[in-house]
């Protein structure tokens, strides 16, 4: 057992974790993000994706000691002062989720996705790189057109600011 302390959604925070401890046991059950689902036990899923210095990863393959020091980003920290985050907001307008259990694993890793590639995002790209997030519920078309909808505002204000 080890004090480990990471900076969560902006937040320094500290906790005991076992060395066996997953990230996404420490944010789950020590912090209460349960936002981070758990969707299979054999990383496959993506349910559990977060940020971990800015990059998207499944808390479910990382050890929480593995994650001190880091910046985590969670799903209950990419909303900003009440408003949806732009991926957050394309997915509720192009009906990119019916259940929702996959959802915020999918909207971390869309979000990761559209800082990379900016409005150049493709559909096929889209497609590549959501091999590693399973729906059970869209059929993806939604989702798909979900992200690219983000990419196209996001990747357009960026290129306003340049
Ligand atoms: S819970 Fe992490 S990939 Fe399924
Ligand atoms: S919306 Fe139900 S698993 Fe994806």
């Amino acid at each position: 057992m080890a004090n480990i302390s990471m900076t969560v959604n902006g937040s320094e925070v500290s906790g005991d974790a076992e060395d066996r401890t997953l990230l996404v046991e420490f944010l789950r059950n020590d912090l209460g993000l349960t936002g981070t689902h758990v969707g299979c036990d054999t990383s496959q899923c993506g349910a559990c994706v977060v940020h971990v210095d800015g990059e998207a990863v499944k808390s479910c393959t990382m050890l929480a000691a593995q994650a001190a020091g880091s910046e985590i980003t969670t799903i209950e920290g990419l909303a900003g002062g009440g408003d949806l985050h732009p991926v957050q907001k394309a997915f509720h307008e192009n009906h990119g989720l019916q259940c929702g259990f996959c959802t915020p694993g999918m909207i971390m890793a869309a979000t990761d996705m559209v800082r990379r590639h900016g409005a150049s995002l493709d559909e096929a790209t889209v497609r590549t790189e959501l091999e590693g997030n399973i729906c059970r519920c869209t059929g993806y078309h939604n989702i798909v057109k979900s992200i690219l909808a983000a990419a196209s505002e996001m990747g357009g204000a960026q290129q306003a600011a340049e």
